[in-house]
């Protein structure tokens, strides 16, 4: 039996797209199926060319996560896969999923993590403070903002000419790199 793996995205969906090509035709895991919050994200266009089924749910559903739990249960799904998900995961979800429910960091937490430190913000903040490196930190979700456990971390160096747009390129190629192969790494234990 495949372990089988949902992707909860709100954006572009440039990692989820890794995980749809990592994971095709794989012998042992599979993708089985993307969440999105917004009907316009680009993920729900990357998952068609994949023929991933996909699911809009607003806000609301998100508040109880009572029907997503019931069609991730239909849908017999082992582990969740946050990537660039912008909304708070429902307690009942990560209580069901727990240390099931994998997410990316861009940067090296518990260095820029917490309330408010998400997509252009985390690199802004890097920049502000000078740092010689950043990076990525994939983690298992739990109660609180980023706090986790910390399963793999990757560093990149930085230069003091680097812009903020800079530095999130950097870390994009680390996490597409990365990300598919350590969740694949994880379920396979
Ligand atoms: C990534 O930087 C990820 O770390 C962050 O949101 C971004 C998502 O980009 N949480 P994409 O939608 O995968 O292209």
């Amino acid at each position: 039996m495949k372990k089988r793996i949902s992707i909860f995205a709100s954006g572009s969906g440039s990692n989820a797209e890794e995980f749809f090509k990592h994971f095709q035709n794989h012998p042992s895991v599979e993708i089985v199926s993307v969440f999105t919050n917004n009907k316009s994200a680009g993920v729900i266009e990357r998952a068609s060319r994949y023929h991933i089924p996909h699911h809009v749910y607003n806000r609301t559903f998100w508040q109880t996560g009572d029907v997503i739990l019931d069609i991730l249960a239909e849908e017999k799904v082992d582990y969740i896969v946050l990537a660039g998900f912008m909304l708070l995961i429902p307690q009942a979800l990560v209580k069901q999923y727990s240390d099931r429910i994998f997410n990316i960091h861009p940067a090296l937490l518990p260095k820029f993590g917490g309330q408010g430190m998400y997509g252009s913000n985390v690199h802004k903040a890097v920049k502000a403070a000078g740092e010689s490196e950043s990076g990525i930190t994939i983690h298992f979700v739990n109660e609180e903002y980023d706090r986790g456990t910390i399963i793999y971390q990757e560093s990149c160096a930085l230069s003091p000419e680097d812009s903020a747009e800079e530095i999130a390129a950097k870390v994009l190629k680390l996490e597409h790199k990365n990300y598919p192969k350590v969740v694949e790494q994880e379920v396979l234990k």
